[in-house]
């Protein structure tokens, strides 16, 4: 990957969507979709094989992944927790799988309902399924920056995650601050502390931008060598089971801070902003 190069994974109609309280029609979530994968994307994260009890606005991944154009060179992921997911994952064609734990124990209780060393045990066959039929695989962790349950997380808990997370074979890993609490400082404690575990070059930044943090933490990452960020189209989101959090980091600010710091993405911007006028209009926020 050449030096100024920085993928940028596009969570907006998975992450982004996710939390929206009024479902949100099949048809809207392909269009987004589709619109995105024609400003270039190379990663979008598409949709969630998770219980719909649990997450209701996901339960058409199905229909979304089969209902979208497919652009050659763009890799569209689904959250799979456990290996009912990654069945309907396979069957649904999607390209990466993603493992989801947490670096606290209270999250992955909510969330996932089990302890991390469950999640591990239940990831372990998901991952090695998933690699058996040639998909990539990636994983996040959650809570990494902070715990809306339990407060401060230590950063030796994220480590020892990832160190789990490398074992089951993951390409890429998610250091996702689910609550934006995260400050520079601490971003580049917990990316050294993950870069002891696992490959620098295929660990991401996940930020939520609860408090406006998002993009000092972005600029922190990059001087921690950090070249993977996670944004949403329109800055939509949250997580439904951290309760005040916001969405992610905007993908149209991300990509105006990379642009404006001599950052490649191969994404349009121009193109971006539609999406994001379109989706915006779609669920009724400015
Ligand atoms: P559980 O209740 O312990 O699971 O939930 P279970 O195995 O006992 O199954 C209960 C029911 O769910 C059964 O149905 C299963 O068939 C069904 P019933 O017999 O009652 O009719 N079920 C499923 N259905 C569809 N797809 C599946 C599936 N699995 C079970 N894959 C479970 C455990 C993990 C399933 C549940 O807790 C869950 O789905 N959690 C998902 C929560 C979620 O999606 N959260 C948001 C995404 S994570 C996030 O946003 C953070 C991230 O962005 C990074 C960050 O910012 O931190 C990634
Ligand atoms: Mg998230």
């Amino acid at each position: 990957m050449h030096a100024d190069f920085v993928k940028v994974v596009e969570v907006g109609p998975r992450d982004g969507l996710q939390n929206e309280k009024i479902l949100v029609p099949t048809g809207i979530k392909v269009a987004l979709i589709d619109q995105l994968s024609d400003a270039g994307f190379v990663n979008i994260e598409a949709a969630s094989f998770v219980s719909p009890k649990w997450v209701p606005q996901m339960a058409d991944g199905a229909q979304v992944m089969a209902g979208i154009r497919r652009r050659p060179g763009t890799l569209y992921s689904a959250l799979t927790p456990n290996m009912k997911g990654l069945e309907a994952a396979l069957a649904a064609g999607v390209d990466e799988v993603v493992i989801f734990g947490a670096a606290s124990e209270a999250f992955s209780q909510k969330n996932i309902n089990c302890s991390i060393a469950e999640s591990m045990a239940r990831f372990a066959p998901v991952a090695s399924a998933a690699k058996a039929h040639g998909l990539r695989l990636r994983a996040s962790v959650s809570c990494a920056l902070g715990c809306p349950y339990q407060g401060e997380v230590p950063v030796s808990a994220v480590a020892e995650v990832v160190r789990g997370m490398r074992e089951l074979g993951c390409d890429e890993i998610d250091i996702a601050d689910t609550i934006g609490v995260g400050t520079p400082e601490k971003v580049r404690e917990v990316m050294r502390a993950a870069s002891t575990e696992f490959p620098r070059a295929a660990l991401s930044g996940h930020f939520h931008d609860t408090y406006g943090h998002a993009l000092a933490n972005v600029v922190a990452s990059l001087e921690a060598g950090i070249r993977i960020f996670h944004s949403s189209v329109a800055g939509l989101g949250g997580c439904p089971y951290a309760e005040g959090a916001t969405g992610n980091v905007a993908t149209e600010s991300l990509l105006r801070l990379l642009q404006d710091m001599g950052l490649e993405t191969g994404i349009d911007l121009g193109k971006v902003v539609v999406a994001a006028q379109f989706v915006s209009e779609a669920v009724g926020k400015r």
